[in-house]
């Protein structure tokens, strides 16, 4: 359950909550996962925290789905595995490595309206 509310719900209250505030021009960024990914698990590992960035990606894109007619632009983005805390000291990526990806993948999305699950190569992460 705390995984969940920190996850899933607690994004959420924020992107209701403060989105409004988001330029219309501008982009909304929610922290996902490749492993909230159904379509991508193959390993059945981490399931609670999966399962909680699934959740994410389902309540963000009902989110979406309602308010269609808002043309900003919303990535629920996928970074790779990075060293920060919760990546611990072997993922690949530093924090350095891992910023100009990102911040080139929502810049390139900025013009595309909708909800978009993104890699940080640009790519569309399977639901
Ligand atoms: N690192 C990766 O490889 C990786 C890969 C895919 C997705 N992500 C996602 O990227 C996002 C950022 O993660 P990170 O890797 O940068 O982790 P991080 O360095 O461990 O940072 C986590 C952040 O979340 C905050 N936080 C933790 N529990 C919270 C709570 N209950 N309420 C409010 N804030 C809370 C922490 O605040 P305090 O500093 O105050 O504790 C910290 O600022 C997360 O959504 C993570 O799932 C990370």
């Amino acid at each position: 359950m705390r995984v969940r509310v920190t996850n899933a719900l607690g994004p959420m209250r924020a992107v209701e909550r403060i989105g409004g505030l988001v330029t219309e021009d501008g982009l909304i960024e929610v922290m996902s996962s490749g492993q909230g990914s159904i379509g991508n698990n193959t390993n059945g590992q981490r399931e609670l925290y999966g399962g909680s960035k699934a959740a994410l990606d389902m309540l963000m894109r009902s989110f979406a789905l309602r308010h269609a007619l808002d043309r900003r632009a919303r990535v629920l983005r996928a970074p790779r595995w990075v060293r920060t805390e919760r990546g611990g000291p072997d993922a690949r990526l530093s924090i350095a490595e891992s910023i100009p990806k990102g911040l080139k993948t929502l810049r390139a999305a900025r013009t595309r309206p909708g909800l978009q699950y993104l890699d940080d190569s640009g790519r569309t992460v399977p639901w």
